[in-house]
């Protein structure tokens, strides 16, 4: 009798927590990312996630249409400002009050804002950047507090390489560089406004850099074995719960072990390069709907670190993003391909029993390709652009197109099909360490099978 009574306390307790603070709804939210040609418009995107039950949508920008068609939806919008804006802001409150102006005030409440993120993954980024971070963060939270406004709060998305250890999570603990000039005051400033840190978090990369130690299933959910953290004795079933933790533990090394989580950006891609691994429709489903089951899950399930905890969580992506430059997976972390088709079936509210659904395409990429690759001209590539493309990759020195010139071994057939596959090689294999890409904006492709003939021997790269 006396644990039902328990039981009944907690569960009003918890409903009255969820009554007075709607902000920590389990409710799932995607990230609208918009670098796509010929995407469904903003006004069909939202009906779209409406239909889907989506309960929060955050942008990258403060897009006005976008912002005026949320208005009267019940979907809680995370409006952004811009990196390059930053420095701005924070050396004048004018400039913050007319930001806000603009890009609040004109729309709120109809439009249901509840975060103000000021920029994107800032500490990867701009060094100049990270002095003003904080202080712009001030100034658009003094702004809002100037209009008595209360339920939006000011944070800004970081990524897992704020932190210099992850692993175990109790050794989590954030980068020195960042630590006590921009770390320290930054959590001062979320915990002062009982704001949340954002963190994106992805056991994709995670998983994908390291696919030889990290079990597939233990970063999909399926984990069938547990891993300790013999400091702390704390027992975890997957990974993005290791991550999530990493960052509560380095925040409580600070001093700060009360600040809300939420997942600004999670997801995994469903199509890569031959180089990639993981990246496949199978494993993109599996992990976006059990994420999705274990953040609606009621009574909420936290993380071993904090369980209990409602962790709001943003998917990326609502769309494939067709213009993002680099590797193949970039382009295909949507819930929804660029045309507005589900590239899967999946229920946003993770109501829809996992069993329920279809058989899901056999995944062929799980384990990482060993071998040598190629870069070859794309299928269906336009001539005058392959001309520009071979030019840029010989640009770029170091004897690239050497075979290309008259009476050496590449220069026959004289064709900028040919002589683009060539270069595309030798520039890859070349300059992949420093971060080069088979990609030239759709106009190569990896390729398995050597394009190399006669005496011309195509540089490889070597995985
Ligand atoms: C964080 O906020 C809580 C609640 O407002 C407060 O009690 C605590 O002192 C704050 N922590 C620090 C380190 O300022
Ligand atoms: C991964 O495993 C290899 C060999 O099993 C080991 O040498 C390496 O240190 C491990 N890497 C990490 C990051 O644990
Ligand atoms: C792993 O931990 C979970 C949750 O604590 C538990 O339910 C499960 O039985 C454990 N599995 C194994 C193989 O120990
Ligand atoms: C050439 O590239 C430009 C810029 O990427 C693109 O807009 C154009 O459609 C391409 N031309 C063809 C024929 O593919
Ligand atoms: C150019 O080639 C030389 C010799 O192969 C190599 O040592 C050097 O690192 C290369 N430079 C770049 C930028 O790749």
């Amino acid at each position: 009798m006396s644990t039902m009574a328990a039981l009944l306390a907690t569960i009003l307790f918890s409903s009255l927590i969820a009554v007075f603070s709607a902000d920590i709804s389990s409710k799932i939210g995607v990230n609208y990312g918009r670098k796509g040609v010929n995407l469904p418009s903003p006004y069909r995107t939202i009906e779209t996630v409406r239909s889907m039950n989506v309960g929060r949508m955050k942008l990258y920008d403060s897009d006005h249409e976008i912002l005026k068609l949320l208005s009267g939806t019940n979907i809680h919008v995370s409006t952004m400002i811009p990196n390059n804006d930053i420095i701005r802001i924070a050396s004048s409150q004018a400039a913050a009050e007319q930001w806000v102006q603009s890009n609040v005030l004109n729309f709120y409440p109809d439009t249901m804002i509840r975060f103000v993120l000021v920029g994107n993954e800032v500490l990867s980024h701009d060094r100049r950047i990270w002095p003003s971070l904080v202080p712009a963060m001030r100034r658009i939270k003094n702004s809002l507090n100037a209009h008595d406004i209360k339920n939006i709060k000011v944070s800004t998305p970081l990524a897992m390489d704020v932190l210099q250890s992850t692993f175990p999570p109790s050794s989590g603990e954030f980068r020195s560089d960042i630590r006590d000039t921009v770390m320290a005051p930054f959590l001062g400033f979320l915990n002062g406004t009982k704001s949340f840190f954002f963190i994106d978090a992805y056991p994709y990369l995670a998983w994908s850099t390291n696919s030889r130690n990290i079990s597939l299933d233990f970063a999909l959910f399926r984990g069938r074995v547990n891993q300790t953290d013999h400091k702390t004795g704390l027992v975890y079933t997957n990974l993005l719960d290791q991550m999530l933790d990493s960052v509560i533990f380095a925040m409580r090394k600070l001093g700060y072990p009360g600040i809300r989580l939420t997942i600004g950006e999670t997801g995994w891609p469903t199509a890569g390069d031959a180089d990639q691994v993981g990246a496949n429709i199978n494993n993109a489903a599996t992990y976006n709907r059990k994420l999705i089951q274990k953040m609606t899950a009621k009574p909420a399930l936290g993380t071993p670190a904090r369980p209990g905890a409602v962790i709001p969580t943003f998917i990326f992506s609502l769309y494939d993003e067709n213009q993002k430059p680099g590797p193949t997976t970039e382009r295909h972390w949507g819930l929804l391909r660029s045309n507005g088709m589900l590239v899967y079936d999946i229920d946003i509210t993770g109501r829809r029993p996992l069993s329920s659904y279809k058989p899901l395409p056999a995944a062929r990429n799980n384990v990482a390709y060993r071998g040598k690759l190629w870069c070859e001209v794309a299928p269906g590539a336009d001539a005058s652009n392959l001309t520009s493309a071979l030019a840029y990759a010989c640009r770029q020195g170091n004897q690239t197109c050497a075979a290309l010139s008259p009476g050496q071994p590449c220069y026959e057939p004289v064709s900028v099909f040919w002589h683009a596959s060539y270069a595309f090689s030798s520039y890859w294999s070349k300059f992949r360490k420093q971060g080069a890409t088979c990609y030239f904006n759709g106009l190569a492709r990896q390729t398995r099978s050597n394009p190399s003939r006669g005496h011309c021997n195509f540089p490889s790269v070597t995985l």
